[in-house]
């Protein structure tokens, strides 16, 4: 039995969804029922908080789920209990801060600590929330790799995979047509998932926000490789890539999430400018939520299952105020502090970057 006091836990997901959610779920409902901990299950992020939205899970609730994309519990990338939506009676939307009411909630329901699956704009929340006096213990999930404070998040594998296996179709395409293939891939302000995917998927040009890049340049070396018998070209984007002195390419604006930036495009309006440049059909491709869908691999699994395990040791040790993090293939944990509201862009420095400069790939400079 555990030595914490902790007899009741909730968990919710937040943010956009993500593979291996599931399987975080599923290694804490299994390691609290270990220690005697029942886990109450909050609905669709911070809203199911506010909304008193819940249900509990056991053992049935979570056979089954390791393999499944997304979350069981649902989410939301637009609630935040410091500023919930509202709708007036005269259709206008507005946001009032219902934080007070959480505490009380959680009284009610009987749960003295709570998990919080995350990316940035959850961990910044669940900070909030622990400056309140709530216990909590985050953990790091994004496709885009880009959160403070851990060398992975989960999720992240499995999107450079799907992204992976689509440039590798694409290669074929445009190989038959003597074509350039510009494939975007989400990421928000950090190149990971592009580079990941474009080194991986054979990419030729890979542009990331972190190397702002010049648009001659790119056609450039378009040109090159045509002179040297290479008649396609693959080009991997970030969607928050743009050229020297340029702007991101925002797809929508949604007011009423923290990020209120939707980016997206890049692809195309670089395609529009380098045919008209090199004369060179370019047609761009965006692979958007496909590679945050479906099945998590293998390496994702297992990360979200140790973050999910790692997560119950801080509950059982009283360690709140806290995200589980992955440090030099150890887990770890650090304080939420040092998480929200930062991002963890891809190092100029970094190995995949010299890696991928040393067989040849051009990055637009
Ligand atoms: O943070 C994950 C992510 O998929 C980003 O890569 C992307 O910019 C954003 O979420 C898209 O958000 P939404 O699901 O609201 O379109």
């Amino acid at each position: 039995m555990s030595s914490s006091r902790v007899k009741r836990i909730g968990i919710l997901t937040g943010g956009g969804d993500c593979p291996g959610l599931n399987a975080v779920i599923r290694a804490v409902v299994k390691n609290a029922s270990r220690h005697g901990i029942d886990v109450i299950g909050i609905q669709d992020g911070f809203l199911g908080l506010v909304e008193k939205n819940t249900r509990p899970l056991g053992g049935q609730d979570v056979s089954n789920i390791l393999t499944l994309g997304g979350t069981i519990l649902g989410s939301s990338n637009k609630d935040n209990p410091f500023h919930m939506r509202e709708t007036d009676a005269k259709g206008r939307v507005r946001t009032r801060d219902r934080s007070e009411e959480i505490p009380t909630t959680l009284k009610r329901l009987g749960i003295e600590a709570l998990v919080v699956l995350g990316g940035d704009g959850s961990m910044t929340v669940a900070h909030k929330l622990s400056r309140m006096g709530l216990q909590i213990v985050g953990v790091p999930k994004t496709i885009d790799n880009d959160l403070m404070g851990t060398d992975q998040t989960f999720g992240f594998d499995t999107a450079v995979s799907v992204a992976t296996e689509a440039i590798d179709r694409l290669h074929t395409v445009a190989a038959s047509h003597h074509r350039v293939m510009i494939v975007e891939v989400m990421g928000r302000y950090a190149g990971w998932l592009a580079l990941g995917s474009g080194i991986a998927g054979g990419g030729d040009i890979i542009l990331i926000p972190e190397i702002p890049y010049d648009e001659k340049k790119v056609g450039e070396a378009i040109w090159a490789r045509r002179k040297r018998g290479k008649k396609s070209s693959i080009v991997v984007v970030a969607e928050g890539a743009h050229s020297k002195g340029g702007k991101m390419a925002v797809d929508r604006i949604n007011p009423l999430s923290s990020d209120r930036i939707r980016l997206g495009g890049i692809s195309r309006e670089l395609a529009r400018h380098l045919e008209t440049q090199s004369g060179i059909e370019c047609r761009s491709v965006i692979l958007g939520h496909v590679v945050r869908g479906g099945c998590p691999t293998a390496f994702d699994r297992n990360l979200a299952t140790l973050f999910g395990v790692h997560a119950m040791e801080l509950v059982l040790k009283g360690r709140f105020g806290r995200m589980v993090a992955l440090k030099n293939t150890k887990m770890a944990s650090v304080p939420l502090t040092q998480v929200g509201g930062k991002c963890r862009k891809v190092p100029l420095d970094h190995e995949w970057i010299k890696a991928a400069k040393s067989i040849g790939i051009e990055f637009g400079v």
